[in-house]
């Protein structure tokens, strides 16, 4: 090797140190993600990037399948970090800190009377517009009385949603994750499969 390809390797070297050093410094940040957030009077604020993170399913309860009257007729869409995924992937627990977001669709172009829709795949269900954000926070401190997940709603409606929510009450929420999730941390793996897919 000559002095001056010695040199550009050092040079190469340095650099490349440099980006894992900066990259690795960063890590914590993005791994442990934002985190839950308060405005002074306790309220959750409203997660940030949510729709940046893993999208890990979406479940239907359309209206002509529930009498025509669905509690939440639209498309169920559910995120979470990628960082928390991965720890209950590895021990089927969610690390404190997790924000689970479910965010509603309504569904698209109801051309029948059951709010299916004709498109190039075929009949079926189909997302639309957002309607709605449901968040679930966990902290063993602040919510053991409610199976150590706090319960938030930023409205029911198209956006804008809610800046902040206050912690909805045990009945209105948990009691039924309590009663319908107790085994896999108050959270409906089952309908995630790529919660539970090796
Ligand atoms: C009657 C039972 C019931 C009640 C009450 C209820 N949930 Fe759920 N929740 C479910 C079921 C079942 C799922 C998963 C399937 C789905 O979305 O349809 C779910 C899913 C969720 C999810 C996605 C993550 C997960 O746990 O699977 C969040 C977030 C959530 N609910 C928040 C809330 C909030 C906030 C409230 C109160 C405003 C609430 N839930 C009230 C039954 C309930």
């Amino acid at each position: 090797m000559t002095l001056q390809k010695r040199i550009l390797a050092g040079v190469l070297l340095a650099a490349t140190s440099a980006v894992i050093y900066s990259a690795t410094s960063a890590a914590p940040v993005s791994a442990a993600g934002n985190g839950p957030t308060y405005t002074s009077d306790g309220k959750l604020e409203i997660p940030k990037n949510y729709r940046d993170w893993v999208f890990i399913g979406a479940t239907v309860t359309p209206n002509a399948l529930n009498g025509g009257k669905a509690g939440f007729p639209e498309f169920h869409n559910v995120y979470v970090e990628a960082a928390k995924l991965a720890a209950y992937k590895k021990t089927g627990v969610f690390p404190e800190g997790t924000i689970l977001v479910k965010e509603l669709a309504l569904l698209r172009n109801s051309t029948h009377p059951d709010g299916s829709a004709d498109e190039a795949s075929g009949r079926g269900f189909f997302e639309g517009a957002f309607n709605g954000l449901d968040v679930t926070v966990k902290d063993s401190k602040r919510y053991s009385k409610t199976g150590n997940w706090g319960f938030f709603n930023f409205g029911h409606h198209a956006q804008p949603y809610s800046a902040a929510a206050k912690e909805a009450s045990k009945e209105e929420c948990a009691s039924c994750h309590i009663a319908g999730a107790s085994k896999t941390d108050l959270t409906w793996v089952q309908f995630y499969p790529i919660m539970t897919a090796k």
